[in-house]
């Protein structure tokens, strides 16, 4: 039975997977190297938790459980000694990640489940030197983790059935989404798809067939409009697969077929222009425009939410 969770690395997705437990009644830990960061996640969890009862998603009693349901704790042993389920949402580099895996090894329980929300590596990757191989697994949560349903589950083969088991369940338990990877692939499958569409996005963009807001319209208005509740491969089908072998023939040939980051994006951050967190990337930012638009767009990410969860 999994009742402590708990997750070490407290940025952007650590609190945000916290906040997504907490929020279900299990008791979580945030584990991060200082006081500093651990102070910086738990504003970000109250903005985070004001938001949801604002909209109307939660009680401020519940607010106030969820409050008291998270630890913080600078003490990695602490952190980890009575964890039933371990999240890893530190940074994507490689050692540091293997390190950790190193230090916990013997500072947990035995049967803890061990899971890492690495976006790119490749579990066989993870799992290289550690003894828990068989009680590993990646979650790959979405930011903003508290928000986005989505968690895609990547085993592997030393992962024991059970654990699979368990991980799909406790995401279920507190209201994501999770998939399961049959093999395993670079990019998982959501950023996959992105990153294919995204590709195409810059080369319009590129090309000058339509200026970057229009770009972006044609995708919230138009296939992203449908994608949160209906998927491509829902939509070939509806669609008719006849039409769909017809777009193929005649659009696939035109597409971008490059392999490389596009010259778009490698010129402006080669200039720093690293979009909202310095103010300008393809499009401009001032400060007070990005928590603005940020809050804006949690505001409708929870009403969907509430959509989705009405017709499921
Ligand atoms: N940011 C995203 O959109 C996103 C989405 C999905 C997955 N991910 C993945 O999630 C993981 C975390 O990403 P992030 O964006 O939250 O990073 P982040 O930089 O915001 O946060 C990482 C945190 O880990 C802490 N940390 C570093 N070493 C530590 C250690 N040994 N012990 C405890 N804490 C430690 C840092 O102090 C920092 O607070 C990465 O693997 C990343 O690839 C990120």
């Amino acid at each position: 039975m999994i009742r402590k969770i708990t997750i070490i690395g407290s940025g952007v997705m650590g609190s945000g997977i916290a906040l997504s437990f907490a929020r279900y009644g299990y008791k979580v830990v945030l584990n991060d190297l200082t006081e500093e960061y651990l102070e910086k996640a738990d504003k970000r969890i109250k903005a985070n938790l004001a938001l949801l009862v604002d909209e109307g998603v939660l009680t401020s009693s519940d607010r106030e459980e969820a409050t008291r349901a998270i630890t913080y704790q600078t003490d990695l042993g602490e952190a980890v000694k009575e964890s039933d389920f371990i999240i890893e949402a530190i940074p994507e580099v490689i050692e540091m990640k293997w390190e950790l895996y190193r230090k916990i090894e013997n500072l947990k329980k035995a049967d803890t489940i061990v899971a890492s929300n690495t976006s790119t590596f490749p579990i066989s990757r993870l799992v290289e030197n550690a003894s828990f191989a068989h009680q590993m697994i990646i979650t790959h949560f979405f930011n903003p983790g508290h928000l986005v349903p989505l968690v895609e589950i990547v085993k592997h083969e030393k992962t024991e059935e059970g654990v699979v088991e368990e991980t799909l369940n406790l995401m279920r338990k507190i209201g994501k989404a999770p998939i399961l990877l049959n093999k395993e692939i670079s990019g998982f499958i959501a950023n996959r798809l992105q990153t294919a569409l995204m590709k195409e996005a810059f080369y319009l963009l590129n090309e000058g067939v339509a200026s970057a807001a229009d770009i972006d319209t044609a995708v919230t208005a138009g296939p992203g409009f449908r994608w949160a509740f209906t998927g491509p491969i829902e939509i070939a089908d509806f669609g008719g697969l006849d039409t769909w072998q017809r777009v193929f023939e005649n659009v696939a040939p035109d597409l971008d077929q490059s392999t490389e980051a596009p010259n778009f994006i490698t010129h402006l951050v080669a200039k720093n222009k690293l979009g909202a967190k310095t103010g300008e990337g393809i499009f401009k930012y001032e400060d007070s425009v990005v928590s603005e638009k940020l809050n804006v767009r949690d505001r409708y990410f929870i009403q969907l939410a509430k959509v989705k969860a009405k017709g499921e």
